[in-house]
C-alpha cells in the first residue's frame, strides 16, 4: 500500500482555516446549481474543485504525457496468490486483543460492466480506527490509538468476484480544508489488477453520513447518482447475531454504472 492519506493533512501549507464551513457549503451549493442547470452528465470527480482547497495542487495543470509502460510493469508480478493470508482480510485478529468499536464486516463483488465477476483480483483496504485516527506519522489529531488495530487488510476476490473484510467501523476525522473541516467515515480501496499500470483506487462511504453534505470531496463528484455509488448498503443478512454489523458494496470497473475511482496524480 502507498498513501495511508488521500487528503491533506494537518500541517499542509495549502490549508485555508480561515474559510468557515458556511463557505465551504455555500461554495458546493453554487457548483452542484450550475452542474444543474447545465444539464450536463458528469460521472468523474472534478480535478480541480474551488472548495476542496488543495485540489489544485493534486492535479496535473498540463496535458498527459502519454508514455508505453515497461515491460517489467507489464509483466513483473508483484504478489502471487499464496502471498495472500486469509487472515490479512480480518483487520479485527492482527493483535493481542480486540480493538475498540463496531465489528463489522464489509463484502460485495468486484464486477465489469457486464456484471461477469473480475475473479483473483488483490483488493487492498486502509481506514481509521474508531476514533478516526490513522495510525500514521502525518496523522496527530488528538483521537486516541488503538493498540489492537492498525487499519490495513487485504484480500482476493473468489470465483464469485467477491471480497470480504471484517474490520471496525472507522470514524470522522477532522482534516484542515477549512475550519471545523471533517470527513465522512470512509473506507479507501485499492484494486491491484494484473499489474502496476491498471490499479485503482476509491473510497467507499456508509449510508445516512450527515457530513455527505458538508465534505468537499465527497462532493466534488458533482453528480448525485456517481457520488451515491459509493455508498455502501447496510444489509441485515451480512449482519452476524451477537457479533458484527454487515454492508454490502459492489465495485463495478467498466461501463455507465461504474464505480468512481480517483484520478492519479502527478509524482
Ligand atoms: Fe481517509
Amino acid at each position: 500500500m502507498t498513501d495511508i492519506l488521500d487528503e491533506r493533512v494537518p500541517g499542509s501549507s495549502s490549508d485555508d482555516e480561515s474559510s468557515t464551513q458556511a463557505q465551504v457549503s455555500e461554495e458546493i451549493r453554487r457548483i452542484a446549481a450550475a452542474h444543474q442547470r447545465s444539464g450536463a452528465t458528469e460521472n468523474e470527480a472534478r480535478l480541480d474543485y474551488p472548495p476542496y482547497r488543495s485540489s489544485i495542487l493534486r492535479h496535473p495543470t498540463k496535458d498527459p504525457h502519454r508514455v508505453d509502460p515497461e515491460g517489467i510493469e507489464l509483466w513483473a508480478p508483484v504478489f502471487g496468490e499464496r502471498d495472500i493470508d486469509p487472515l490479512e482480510a480480518d483487520l479485527t485478529v492482527q493483535h493481542g486483543g480486540e480493538p475498540i468499536g463496531e465489528r463489522m464486516v464489509v463484502t460485495g463483488r468486484v464486477l465489469d460492466g457486464d456484471g461477469r465477476p473480475v475473479r483473483r483480483q488483490l483488493v487492498e483496504i486502509w481506514q481509521a480506527n474508531a476514533g478516526g485516527r490513522y495510525l500514521h506519522e502525518r496523522d496527530q489529531h488528538p483521537a486516541a490509538l488503538d493498540p489492537n488495530f492498525t487499519g490495513v487488510g487485504r484480500c482476493l476476490t473468489d470465483d464469485e468476484g467477491a471480497y470480504a473484510f471484517t474490520t471496525i467501523k472507522p470514524g470522522p476525522y477532522p482534516w484542515k480544508n477549512h475550519r471545523n473541516a471533517w470527513r465522512p467515515a470512509h473506507i479507501h480501496f485499492s484494486l491491484f489488477g494484473t499489474d502496476f499500470t491498471q490499479r485503482m483506487v476509491t473510497q467507499m462511504y456508509f449510508p445516512g453520513d450527515p457530513l455527505f453534505a458538508l465534505d468537499p470531496i465527497y462532493q466534488s463528484i458533482v453528480d448525485p447518482r456517481a457520488r451515491e455509488r459509493l455508498v455502501a448498503t447496510y444489509d441485515h443478512d451480512v449482519t452476524q447475531p451477537e457479533w458484527c454489523t454487515g454492508y454490502r458494496w459492489d465495485i463495478v470497473l467498466t461501463g455507465s454504472h461504474r464505480t468512481l475511482m480517483q484520478a492519479e496524480t502527478p509524482s
